[in-house]
């Protein structure tokens, strides 16, 4: 059994004060879930210091919402693993539909995003996710196929390797920050087809043990529509995990349905 994992993406919110303060206070909020769930907030890099220092080892994992795949060098405004694991950041978000959408982010640049950050044993988000004109005309499967794959082969990911601090986030792009979430049913659709494509590529074993979490419009009031299906492995959550409470909630509706 896949133990299901809730993760919050802080998006560019939040002062650095105010997000060690709301960590923390999440964190305290969601102990009580901590052997049923794995959960994590995904911060702003300058935010993650004060979240380190004064949050220490948590239950509640601390991510980044990017990272570079070099070591180090002449990379302006970018940040690399070892920055990240300097201050006891699990892992991060990769490609992210906003920074697909917006910041130039493709398949490959992703797939060496994530590369890096499994060799430094950090673990790693790949978000996939169709735009509305995509789903229309008929190119989900193969939007989210080549999202993967072309990934994958640009972090020279095979198979063989058991990866299992890999997850995906299903999140289309006309569900987030919408209020327009996708049914469960499309969620579940979805995440059969990314399972199947991982099962292709990289063999049973690691398509069995990754987690693919539904994004887009999750709120306490749905979340756990999405995660009572087998394939829905948890959620990755905006708007709705930015405050301490709300996310204890989403936390809370998925230990209730388990
Ligand atoms: P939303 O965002 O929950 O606010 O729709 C989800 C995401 O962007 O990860």
């Amino acid at each position: 059994m896949r133990k299901k994992l809730i993760l919050g993406n802080w998006k560019m919110f939040k002062l650095p004060a105010t997000a060690s303060t709301d960590f923390c206070s999440a964190a305290e909020a969601t102990k009580k879930f901590e052997s049923k769930l794995d959960m994590g907030i995904a911060a702003p890099f300058v935010s993650l210091p004060g979240i380190s220092e004064r949050a220490g080892r948590s239950h509640l994992m601390l991510l980044a919402q990017n990272c570079h795949w070099e070591k180090e060098g002449a990379f302006t405004g970018e940040v690399s693993t070892e920055m990240l694991k300097a201050l006891q950041v699990s892992g991060a978000l990769v490609a992210h539909s906003e920074r697909r959408q917006m910041f130039g982010e493709t398949n490959v640049s992703a797939g060496k995003r994530v590369a890096a950050l499994l060799a430094a044993d950090l673990h790693a988000v790949l978000c996939v996710g169709e735009t509305l004109a995509e789903r229309e005309s008929g190119k989900l499967e193969d939007t989210l196929r080549a999202q993967l794959l072309e990934a994958f082969a640009a972090g020279n990911l095979q198979g063989g390797a058991s990866r299992p601090r890999l997850s995906i986030a299903y999140e289309p792009v006309w569900a987030i920050g919408t209020g327009k979430a996708a049914t469960p049913t499309e969620a579940h659709e979805a995440h059969a087809f990314i399972r199947g494509v991982l099962r292709e590529h990289f063999g049973e074993t690691v398509a069995a043990a990754t987690r693919i979490l539904y994004g887009g419009s999750v709120k306490p009031g749905n979340i756990s529509d999405f995660t009572r299906s087998v394939e829905v492995d948890g959620a990755l959550v905006g708007g709705a995990s930015l405050a301490p409470a709300d996310f204890a909630s989403l936390c809370e509706k998925v230990t209730e349905s388990l």
